[in-house]
């Protein structure tokens, strides 16, 4: 289920039966119009665009449980579910606003026709954005052994590659608009060692051996040269590939990441991180990083990313987030070996990351033969989920300029 933005509208005269009541009309009126606006503020129209369809409901139950008047102010929640094939379920609810009762709910079958109004099956692009978490675009999910442990990872799409890498502690997920929409590319996303639905070995979390299990996994897949893009410590992850296995890559897409080693402190506060996860689990990490992940915009107005990332960090395995933050601590300095990039590299910003400051990423830029240097606005440090579209578009132009 994905969470969109919850939209607050007040009752106007037009909404109202002649007493000044909220009228049945005018209750279906203000589901649907928050229904459109908080997808057009969402995923955005030109979702549709993308895919040649359009929303047609097919079956509506609507409960209402309280009235609501004249001038009252209600908040209105929407969250989509792929239902099956065919089918999405829109589940919506009014509230009298500052946290009040409910006043109505609403379910919805919705299918989706095409130019013609025929009836279509649901694209990727829909099951990306509207599946639970761990579900993923039918089909694209593989499990493989790579270097003795089972890796989950999504392949999408043909063409030239380009090989996703997330950050801590997340997972693959983070790149899903990437992986339904970057066409003409063969898009690979997988779960890092003992994060996501990847197996966690007992040992081997340093970044070479994330590095090679990437170089392993292309192997695997028949691919020489990829484009290398990782978030954060993903980054951290592509800085290594391209140091261990330079012949391996065509260019670099670093997001919201930083090339320095973590200072003393930074490694303290890795080693209380590791304490709390061995005592609490990854769960007592959400709190921690939720405020630092995402923009403070983020925070309050996108639900369905606030749900995403914190199911991800929760659902973490204990080993991998562990093993993660050790491989983080003791990560070697790549500051020096900026000069020696010398393959096209992207370098994108958050304008809202609390984590590596825009400037930051603009020196590492400036450090790098020829890199392009990018900041998204009104993003955190989770720039591709927290702008997927803005980040998308720039993800394109660059990639289009490799070709
Ligand atoms: C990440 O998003 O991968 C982490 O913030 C990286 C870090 O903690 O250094």
């Amino acid at each position: 289920m994905s969470h969109l933005q919850d939209l607050e509208f007040r009752v106007f005269p037009g909404d109202c039966d002649a007493r000044g009541n909220l009228g049945h009309g005018g209750l279906v009126g203000l589901f649907e119009r928050a229904f459109w606006e908080s997808l057009s503020r969402g995923p955005g129209f030109d979702l549709f665009m993308r895919n040649a369809v359009w929303l047609q409901i097919a079956r509506q139950t609507v409960e209402v449980t309280r009235t609501a008047v004249l001038g009252q102010l209600l908040t209105f929640r929407s969250s989509l579910t792929v239902e099956d094939e065919s089918t999405l379920l829109l589940g919506q609810s009014a509230r009298f606003s500052g946290g009040g009762a409910i006043v109505a709910e609403a379910e919805s079958a919705l299918v989706l026709v095409d130019a013609d109004g025929r009836r279509v099956s649901v694209p990727e692009e829909f099951v990306s954005l509207f599946a639970g978490r761990r579900s993923q675009p039918r089909g694209s999910t593989r499990n493989l052994a790579v270097r003795g442990y089972a890796a989950s990872v999504d392949v999408q799409g043909d063409g030239p590659a380009i090989l996703f890498i997330h950050g801590f502690p997340l997972d693959r997920t983070i790149w899903r608009h990437q992986l339904a929409t970057i066409s003409g590319w063969r898009r690979i996303a997988p779960d890092l060692r003992g994060l996501g639905l990847s197996d966690g070995p007992a040992t081997g979390y340093t970044m070479a051996e994330y590095a090679d299990d990437a170089a392993a996994l292309l192997d695997l897949l028949g691919i020489e040269e990829v484009v290398v893009a990782g978030l954060s410590m993903g980054g951290y992850v592509a800085f290594e590939i391209f140091r261990r296995h330079p012949g391996r890559v065509q260019a670099l897409v670093l997001v919201n990441t930083r090339a320095g080693a973590d200072s003393e402190e930074a490694r303290a506060r890795r080693e209380e991180m590791i304490a709390l996860v061995e005592r609490e689990g990854p769960e007592a990490l959400v709190d921690v990083l939720m405020p630092k992940l995402l923009a403070p915009a983020s925070l309050t107005s996108m639900p369905q990313v606030v749900d995403h990332v914190q199911a991800m960090i929760a659902q973490s395995p204990k080993e991998g987030v562990i093993g993660a933050l050790r491989a983080m601590k003791d990560r070697p300095d790549s500051e020096a070996f900026l000069a020696e990039i010398n393959v096209p590299t992207l370098v994108v910003a958050g304008s809202d990351d609390q984590l590596i400051p825009t400037g930051e990423a603009r020196r590492m830029a400036g450090l790098i033969p020829g890199a392009q240097f990018t900041t998204i606005p009104a993003a955190g440090h989770l720039a591709p989920l927290e702008q997927p579209i803005g980040f998308s578009r720039v993800l394109s132009e660059f990639l289009e300029s490799l070709t």
